[in-house]
């Protein structure tokens, strides 16, 4: 908890917390540094949030690591970038499998170096009976490309017969979705201040509450966290109805 706040309520966790990490570039120029030494510097936040998550009982964090249109950097930071994920997954192996985390991913897997592929796949086989939290990482993932490639899919379900138009609504829709099987985000946090979703998770995000901090990736650690829980707690979830409705389903008297 930070200083002067209140405790989190553990009644009130999120089922589900969803990190756009942006600002590691900044963070590493602000001090005279290379790009690249921002995304070394992220990586330790994506240790120490991981690790808090689990700890708080939140059971799917999902990490927003590498866009699509994250492709169309220079050259040597993608390279960079991904040579970070690959020590990250060697290195996060034994705590992953200690704290019954399942890794996870989510994204045109495809497109991403076949080394990185393998050791994904590895980690993935590896972490697979973890019950505790599932940790996804986004990468090469781009929300309107996900949304399309379920399209095409229940495309092809129809044109082979198996489907009417008609089948096809939103529960089933999401089941095409790289997400299937997974809540929606109860709570996005974005990092460095940018007011903006950058194609992630467009289909799922329908009800989920954002939350913005100043703070760069890399310094958002422990208390950073915490507080962005701790005003997710603050908020009233509504999903469209009234105040007086949501509190009668929480068995609070209706305030008048
Ligand atoms: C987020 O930090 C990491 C990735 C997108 C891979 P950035 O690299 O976007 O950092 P800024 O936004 O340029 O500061
Ligand atoms: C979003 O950050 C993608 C990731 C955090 C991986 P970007 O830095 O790519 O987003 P924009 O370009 O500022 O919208
Ligand atoms: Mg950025």
């Amino acid at each position: 908890m930070t200083d002067n706040s209140k405790p989190l309520d553990p009644q009130k966790i999120p089922r589900h917390v969803a990190i756009i990490m942006d600002g590691n570039g900044r963070w590493a120029q602000r001090r005279g540094f290379h790009r690249v030494r921002g995304h070394v510097a992220g990586a330790e936040s994506v240790r120490v949030v991981t690790r808090l998550a689990r700890q708080l009982g939140i059971s799917y964090l999902t990490l927003f690591a590498f866009s699509e249109e994250n492709w169309q950097r220079p050259g040597m930071e993608i390279r960079v970038l991904m040579a970070l994920l690959r020590r990250y997954l060697h290195r996060e192996l034994s705590e992953m499998r200690d704290n019954q985390i399942a890794l996870k991913a989510i994204g045109d897997l495809s497109q991403l170096p076949e080394a990185v592929q393998r050791d994904l796949e590895q980690t993935i086989a590896a972490t697979a009976a973890g019950a505790r939290m599932d940790l996804t990482l986004a990468l090469s993932y781009g929300g309107r490309s996900e949304i399309v490639h379920a399209v095409q899919s229940l495309a092809r379900e129809v044109a082979a017969g198996l489907l009417t138009p008609e089948d096809i609504d939103a529960a089933r829709f999401a089941r095409h979705l790289y997400t299937a099987g997974m809540p929606d985000p109860d709570l996005i946090i974005r990092t460095s201040g940018e007011y903006r979703l950058s194609n992630f998770l467009l289909w799922q995000s329908a009800y989920t509450e954002l939350y913005v901090t100043e703070t760069l990736w890399p310094d958002f650690r422990e208390n950073e966290f915490l507080t962005a829980l701790e005003i997710y707690q603050q908020r009233q979830r509504r999903f469209g109805l009234t105040q007086e409705q949501i509190e009668a389903l929480n068995g609070k008297e209706p305030r008048d």
